[in-house]
């Protein structure tokens, strides 16, 4: 990068999954508009996806669609040839796609519990040992997203708090078994943010509320102040930050 601070992506390959919508998107288009190619990933909205694609061309960057569940194993790996086949390489892995059945404790049945670790904690490892392989000897950079739900309990969001909290743990193992390739691997926590997931909250207007009256910074963090972190974490700026969750919640989760 040059001495000019500019984060400069031209030439570089991404993925996001759950690049289609919301923070997805957001990480997706700023990844693009730093000249990044980027391959994004959806499951169920085809629509969303191809919108997506279209606003990351008109930023000049090409876009790939994958559809694949990142729960599953051998999805991960048909996006991958897919990836290898089309760019050749991967320098920047985003792991933001999530899903999980809100309920309070005693009303989680075990299979929603292995269900949501699936998709939010445990795809990283797969989608991480596949990534290493695309990377090369430039090394490369990995974000998973995470939420403050890995170090607080909401109500209903126990299993997806759990799968954020062995998310984050994940990162840190990751992050010392691949800085020595110069593979950065760290995590984003968001507070509050309003896209289509908090749809799923039966509490979701208590909860937009109770936000904003408690931070500090007096608005809600959007999916562009994720996707302005997830750029610094994935540029030469952050080439010491090595297996942190940096927290983007405008001061929320410091309020006593
Ligand atoms: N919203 C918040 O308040 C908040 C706060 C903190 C952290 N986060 C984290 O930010 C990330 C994005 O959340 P969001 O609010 O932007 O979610 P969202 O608007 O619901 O979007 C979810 C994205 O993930 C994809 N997806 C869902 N399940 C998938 C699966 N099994 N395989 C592949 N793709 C899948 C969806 O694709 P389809 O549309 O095709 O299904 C969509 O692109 C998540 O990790 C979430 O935990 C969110």
């Amino acid at each position: 990068m040059s001495s000019s601070l500019c984060i400069d992506l031209k030439g570089k390959t991404a993925l996001v999954t759950g690049g289609s919508r919301g923070i997805g998107r957001a990480i997706a288009l700023r990844l693009a508009e730093a000249g990044a190619n980027v391959a994004i990933n959806y499951l169920r909205h085809r629509t969303a996806a191809s919108e997506t694609a279209q606003a990351i061309e008109e930023r000049g960057a090409q876009a790939l669609i994958l559809k694949a569940n990142v729960g599953e194993e051998e999805h991960i790996q048909r996006m991958f040839d897919e990836i290898g086949k089309t760019f050749g390489r991967l320098d920047i892995l985003v792991s933001n796609a999530a899903s999980g059945v809100l309920k309070p404790a005693l009303e989680l049945k075990l299979k929603h519990f292995h269900h949501t670790m699936d998709i939010n904690a445990a795809t990283l490892l797969p989608l991480t040992q596949h990534a290493v392989e695309l990377m090369g000897a430039d090394g490369g950079r990995i974000v998973a997203v995470s939420s403050l739900g890995a170090v607080r309990a909401i109500p209903n969001y126990t299993a997806v708090g759990a799968s954020k909290a062995a998310l984050e743990s994940l990162v840190r193992h990751l992050a010392v078994e691949l800085a020595p390739r110069n593979i950065n691997v760290n995590a984003v926590s968001a507070g509050i943010v309003e896209t289509d997931a908090l749809r799923h909250f039966p509490n979701r207007e208590q909860l937009l509320q109770a936000s904003l009256e408690r931070t500090p910074a007096g608005r809600l963090t959007t999916p562009a102040d994720v996707a302005d972190v997830v750029l610094f974490l994935v540029s030469d700026l952050a080439r010491m930050i090595v297996g942190q969750t940096i927290v983007v919640d405008g001061g929320y989760s410091i309020m006593g």
